[in-house]
């Protein structure tokens, strides 16, 4: 039997002063500190010129905003909180931060950086013996496309052996997005329909109602497909098309993942329609002639027993409409011979609500009252969460984290996972292809309609 690994004694975060930082670290921090679940140094690593008090003020700002300052755990959490200043590629940063660990012998390193900063900083800390019973955390995107992911996957190995590598898709993390699997196969009903004699379609959205909020530089390097589907997206396809892992062992779960990844057929221009909202050119950081796509539609084959035939649609955006992650899954219609009423635009349907709040129900019709056989669409909730969700509840991002302190890596997304879903995307990412404006505000390009006629149009979230 493998023995349980030793849980790290310490966190050391790269990119402390930045967004990321600010919006999910901070507030995964003061959780994991509030249930005991990390009480060694933590130190942050910037180049900012800042000193400790401001990373603090910076914390205390970032948990008061996202999520709520609790004064005791933020209390415990400054006093663990230590900072150096220093550039990544300068051996004394390394040297400081092995300074500030004090006797922490397991230090887990965060790089919570752009990922072409990656191989300097894993560089860094195996030259200055820091790699030594280390695990690294790596934020995606993993590499651009599938060979600088093999690449950067490389220059990673060097450094840590695969099993003291974490790579982070908060996705993965979410209550919502582990409860597909587990609605899944925790149920008998499902299964059986849950294929292509059953299913007319599954259609996935991720619409954020805002821009690029100041991460102009970011998303020019990234853009819509690099950021959230090539990761995020994919995760969620994967859950919804794998077959049952065949045990419980941790493995067995990413297994499948790579699996089924490897059926979706690699994406052409026909299956794709990019687009980017009026105004992105105008975003500091942002070239004014950028073709950077800030919407994607897509329309997947799954080239596998199970769904062939089956088109799996996914479509993300920044500044449309509405801010809502939906995943809908719709079953064909049953014949209409038993009564006379007109076949209904949406018949039966899993609905996966992911965010902001958290939903699955499922699509039924029901006879109305009267004397009339005709129906009447109804939903069955099965899980209903508000926005904030349940006290208490773990965010992605406490969850993640305290997983890899542990050394637990289920969640995380394994190498070839991430180099199946780039194979996805790989041939539409370099390659020309049409690029429409939309404006924000609404529900992106209207050349994307294209991709959904035969299946009756985009399911649109409300
Ligand atoms: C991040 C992307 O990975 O996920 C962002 O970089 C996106 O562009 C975010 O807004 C969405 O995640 P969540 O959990 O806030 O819905």
């Amino acid at each position: 039997m493998s023995s349980k690994p030793q849980p790290s004694d310490a966190l050391v975060f790269f990119g402390a002063t930045g967004d990321l930082a600010y919006k999910k670290i901070f507030p995964a921090l003061q959780a994991l500190v509030r249930r005991g679940r990390l009480d060694g140094p933590i130190v942050g690593v910037a180049k900012s010129g800042w000193a400790l008090p401001q990373l603090v003020e910076r914390a205390r700002a970032s948990v008061t905003e996202h999520g709520g300052l609790d004064e005791a755990a933020f209390a415990k959490l400054a006093a663990q909180l230590r900072y150096v200043d220093g550039d990544y590629n300068d051996a004394a940063t390394f040297s400081q931060v092995r300074e500030q660990l004090g006797g922490a012998k397991r230090p887990l390193h965060y790089l919570a950086i752009p990922p072409s900063m990656f191989p300097t900083v894993a560089t860094r800390l195996l030259q200055s013996g820091l790699s030594l019973d280390a695990r690294v955390v790596v934020e995606k995107p993993f590499g651009r496309d599938l060979a600088s992911a093999r690449d950067l996957n490389e220059t990673l190995h060097k450094v840590f052996p695969e099993e003291s590598i974490y790579r982070i898709d908060h996705y993965l993390g979410k209550e919502a997005v582990q409860n597909i699997l587990y609605f899944r196969f925790a149920n008998a009903f499902l299964e059986p329909i849950l294929n292509r004699h059953y299913v007319e379609n599954v259609q996935i959205t991720m619409a954020e109602s805002f821009g690029v909020k100041g991460r102009g530089k970011f998303y020019e390097e990234t853009g819509v497909i690099r950021d959230v589907i090539q990761n995020h997206l994919l995760q969620v396809v994967s859950y919804l098309a794998m077959e049952a892992p065949s045990s419980t062992i941790p493995e067995a779960i990413r297994d499948e993942q790579a699996k089924v990844l490897r059926t979706v057929r690699p994406l052409s221009v026909d299956n794709m329609v990019r687009g980017q909202f009026k105004g992105y050119r105008e975003e500091p950081g942002v070239a004014p002639d950028s073709f950077m796509a800030t919407y994607a539609a897509l329309r997947l084959c799954v080239d596998s027993w199970r769904w062939e035939g089956v088109p799996f649609y996914v479509r993300a955006g920044k500044s449309l409409a509405v801010t809502c992650t939906e995943v809908m899954v719709e079953f064909k219609n049953p014949p209409q011979v038993v009564f006379k009423e007109p076949a209904p635009s949406m018949g039966n349907y899993i609905r996966f609500r992911l965010s902001p709040n958290v939903t699955i129900a499922l699509g039924a019709r029901a006879k109305e009252h009267g004397e009339r056989m005709i129906g009447t669409p109804v939903e069955l909730s099965v899980v209903e969460e508000a926005a904030q969700g349940e006290a208490g509840r773990m965010e992605a991002y406490e969850r993640l984290l305290g997983d890899a302190m542990i050394g637990d890596p289920t969640l995380f997304a394994r190498q070839d996972v991430v180099e199946a879903a780039w194979a996805i995307v790989d041939p539409v990412i370099h390659g020309p292809s049409p690029m429409f404006e939309y404006e924000p505000g609404t529900w992106g390009p209207k050349e994307a309609d294209r991709l959904t006629v035969d299946v009756g149009g985009w399911n649109t979230p409300i």
